[in-house]
């Protein structure tokens, strides 16, 4: 199994089988798309849907950037950006060593942030990829047009149209006008298919595969955890487990707070990712848990001590890898100084699996706090594929259970109508 729904760390355990009926009916109106935003459904059948020509594009593309280029710059915000980010930290790591690098702009009106990424940017070769389903988008789009500016400038109006790649809407908006007008490659956004559920589109596999990473294996992985999902049944339904534990915890139990743990500082984005699709999909009508997340062990040395005896107002969802592509021994040393002999010839993964299993009992049984274990079989294409269906799924599940729309974000334009009326945009 690619991902296992534990619940037997739970404090206060749940009673799937009185959740049975609610998921059914939910479930049956996932698939008939019948419930509340059910235009935008689209990424259910994606994995299986998805247009092979596109995909062929995205593979053709990517292999002519990474022959062409040594940067790739990511201009996106949100779910135009978090998922590829997350996708291809977590399975290049953080010091990778394929020789294309992959920067971020457009996520923010940092000045130095900004100032420093054009700067680094100045003598590099690098192609741009644009992502906004909107098109409208002002921390992308400002972003985008002073990287257009600075390699209009710099190389020719002509190199530059061959550099820039847009992700976009089929058939309106302001970046599609604009890469229609300018002749970029672009690639599409479905309309049925919303910013935080886009990572398996071109939003997430032309930066995945321009990083290397082959997006055939995600959408595979995808592809598996949809089937694996079909049966609504909480014995088997991973996905459903772990939505109904959520919603038990926060609505029975009384829980105002999700920490999502992983013990891989590479996965930190993956949480980023995490927090988007939960937040942005449940927090509305003012019933909500608030998703946060924290890396064992480096963050137990820092929130831990809230973590284990603070106002447990949380619970904790820790993704447990079970494989790790790489490991580590600890050495023997004559002199024994450090103490650490009593590892010596162990590796590093059993020392954190001990850290896990004693972290775990710390915050259960000492702690009396409850942790949702996903066991997870370990990080690839493939398998982050299907991590990332199976928390769409999930969220789509837990936010109906909720009973709210897991599709919409009204929230996020009250910032955004107060900036434009203090900007001076025009209407604003
Ligand atoms: O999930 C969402 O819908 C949002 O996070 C959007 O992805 C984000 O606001 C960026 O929007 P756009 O792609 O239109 O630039």
């Amino acid at each position: 199994m690619i991902v296992e729904t534990k619940l037997d760390h739970l404090v206060h355990p749940v009673d799937l089988a009185s959740y049975q009926d609610q998921v059914n009916q939910i479930h049956e109106g996932l698939m008939a798309k019948t419930g509340r935003g059910n235009d935008f459904l689209g990424w259910l059948d994606w994995p299986v849907n998805y247009d092979k020509a596109e995909l062929a594009q995205i593979k053709a593309s990517a292999a002519y950037v990474r022959a062409h280029y040594d940067v790739l710059v990511v201009c996106g915000i949100g779910g135009s950006y978090l998922g590829a980010r997350a996708a291809i930290e977590a399975i290049r790591g953080l010091f990778p060593k394929d020789k294309m690098q992959i920067l971020f702009l457009g996520q923010t009106f940092d000045p130095t942030y900004v100032a420093q990424c054009l700067d680094y940017l100045k003598d590099k070769k690098f192609a741009i990829n644009v992502i906004s389903k909107s098109g409208t988008t002002t921390e992308t789009s400002v972003a985008f047009r002073l990287l257009r500016e600075m390699l209009e400038k710099r190389d020719g109006v002509d190199a530059a149209r061959k550099a820039i790649f847009a992700t976009t809407d089929a058939k309106r908006g302001a970046l599609h006008d604009l890469a229609v007008q300018e002749g970029y490659v672009r690639f599409v956004i479905p309309d049925d298919i919303g910013g935080r559920y886009s990572v398996q589109t071109a939003v997430g596999l032309f930066p995945i595969a321009c990083a290397g990473i082959d997006p055939e294996a995600v959408l595979n992985g995808s592809a598996k955890a949809r089937e694996d999902t079909m049966d609504p049944s909480l014995e088997k339904n991973q996905a459903y487990r772990y939505a109904v534990a959520r919603r038990h915890l926060y609505h029975e139990v009384g829980k105002d707070a999700e920490f999502f743990i992983t013990y891989v500082p590479s996965f930190v984005q993956l949480g980023e990712w995490w927090k988007q699709l939960f937040g942005e999909s449940e927090g509305k009508e003012g019933k909500s848990l608030l998703p946060d997340s924290a890396t064992f062990t480096t963050d137990l040395h820092s929130l831990g001590q809230f973590i284990q005896q603070g106002h447990h107002c949380f619970f904790e969802t820790t993704l447990h890898v079970l494989h790790h592509e790489q490991d580590v021994t600890v050495p023997h040393d004559e002199q024994n100084l450090d103490g650490l002999n009593y590892l010596e010839g162990k590796a590093l993964s059993d020392i954190q699996e001990k850290a896990f299993e004693g972290t775990l009992q710390a915050h259960t049984e000492t702690g009396k706090n409850d942790n949702i274990v996903l066991d997870f079989e370990g990080m690839n294409a493939f398998n982050l594929g299907y991590l990332f269906y199976f928390f769409e799924r999930a969220c789509a599940m837990s936010a109906y259970l909720n009973d709210v729309n897991p599709f919409d974000q009204p929230g996020v334009e009250v910032y955004k109508k107060n900036m434009f009326h203090l900007l001076g945009k025009p209407g604003f």
